[in-house]
């Protein structure tokens, strides 16, 4: 198996981290302990176990380490060997999951220790719908490329719907419902504020997803979405402070590494642009599914997504980290003047040096099935009114199936 865990700590506690890898080895899970290439180390593990403590909090590879693994996605489990400091270290891993060790590593915390890496390790994957160019599909398509993953492939899925526009919550609820989501206080809006009324307790977090799958035989696994808000516009503008914006997205952290605990993909719809909230998902996430549309800017729109997402992650990226799926084609007579659109762009992405190894084969059709903006008062089974539902439509069944299968092997889930 994998590294299933990475051991960062201040040296005074070496003693503590070799303690914790060998009880993960005899669990059968591999953990790091130190590495020369550090940060491949951690990118090849799928959690990191921080070792907290005042030692920790002064050392500066430890703190770099943490820094790096937030960055990249990759879910943390703290573990408290001393009283929390207050700051840095500290409130970054304010987390619900964090371990109380303060009196030791005696084996009931072991235990819990193992317990949350073995979660970890066989935790779902978390996927970004990402592009700097707007009106490109990403909302459209996370909803029906996932419900085909859901549908025909028998995954769990939960939305997380980041784009203060919120029309992902809009395409799959009725604004009654949403409402009301809004007024327990359970909306993506709750995550980000920390305090008041306003804010939901860490704990809450996994209660917050709502079930849209409601149609008894259709999918056995679940399906579900945590509500958008339009309040999230006051995180892409500079109205909150640097401490706002810091618990807003550790809290976030904490909600995604709660779900996917619980779901096999976790899928992020985020704003166009580039804002926090661009940076919140882009940190949480393990993949990234850029929809291009076939017109002559696309790539202009890709090659910012690549700076932004390096910029964001602190290091160079690859191509493998992305999937570009080609959204809205054949919406127009094959040629024009010899010149075929689709084939056009397919062309320039393939022959572009990052993005050709990201673009898949299936291509999404254009077509009225998902250029719907549903009418809220059909908006009561919502997985019905997905494209996916739509069972005459076969080649856009079709082309669905075949990208989420390319996306949920690119995206290692
Ligand atoms: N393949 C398609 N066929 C028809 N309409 C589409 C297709 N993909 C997207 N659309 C429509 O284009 C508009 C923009 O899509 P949307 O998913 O909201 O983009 P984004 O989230 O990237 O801003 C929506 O009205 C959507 O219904
Ligand atoms: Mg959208």
């Amino acid at each position: 198996m994998a590294v299933a865990a990475y051991l960062s700590y201040g040296a005074a506690d070496s003693a503590a981290a070799q303690d914790i890898a060998r009880e993960l080895e005899a669990h059968g899970l591999p953990a790091t302990l130190a590495a020369v290439d550090r940060a491949q180390a951690i990118l090849d593990a799928r959690c990191l176990v921080a070792l907290v403590s005042p030692a920790a909090d002064a050392d500066e590879t430890a703190r770099r380490d943490l820094a790096f693994a937030i960055a990249n996605g990759k879910s943390v489990i703290p573990v408290h060997l001393a009283e929390t400091p207050t700051e840095g270290f500290g409130r970054v891993l304010e987390q619900h999951n964090r371990v109380d060790a303060r009196n030791g590593l005696s084996n009931p915390v072991l235990t819990n220790i193992v317990e949350q890496v073995r979660t970890f390790a066989n935790a779902g994957r978390t996927i970004a719908m990402l592009n700097i160019k707007g009106g490109v599909g990403k909302t459209v398509l996370a909803a029906n490329v996932f419900a085909a993953a859901h549908l025909e492939l028998g995954k769990s899925v939960c939305f997380v719907d980041l784009d203060p526009q919120h029309n992902l919550s809009q395409y799959f609820l009725p604004p009654e419902e949403r409402n009301r989501v809004r007024a327990d206080a359970m909306t993506i809006y709750s995550v980000f504020i920390a305090k008041g009324p306003l804010s939901t307790p860490r704990e809450g977090f996994t209660r917050m997803p709502v079930q849209l799958n409601r149609t008894r035989g259709l999918g056995k696994q679940r399906f579900d979405l945590v509500v958008g808000d339009e309040r999230l516009f006051e995180f892409t503008l500079d109205g909150r402070t640097e401490r706002e914006r810091a618990d807003a997205m550790s809290r976030f952290h904490d909600l995604i590494a709660g779900l996917r605990a619980k779901y096999d993909l976790v899928v992020i719809d985020v704003n166009p642009c580039a804002t926090f909230l661009t940076r919140c998902a882009v940190t949480a996430s393990d993949h990234i599914v850029a929809p291009v549309r076939p017109e002559k800017y696309s790539l202009t729109g890709l090659n910012m997504l690549e700076q932004v997402t390096r910029e964001i992650r602190q290091r160079a990226v690859k191509s493998s980290e992305f999937t570009v799926l080609l959204n809205g084609v054949a919406d127009r007579p094959r040629t024009r003047n010899g010149y075929d659109v689709d084939q056009a762009t397919r062309e320039e992405i393939e022959a572009a040096p990052f993005f050709g190894a990201a673009l898949i084969e299936p291509a999404i059709p254009y077509t009225t099935h998902l250029r719907t903006t549903p009418i809220d008062k059909y908006v009561v089974n919502p997985i019905s009114l997905t494209a996916m539902k739509q069972f005459a439509q076969r080649m856009l069944k079709e082309s669905l199936a075949s990208a989420a299968i390319d996306i949920i092997k690119r995206a290692g889930a």
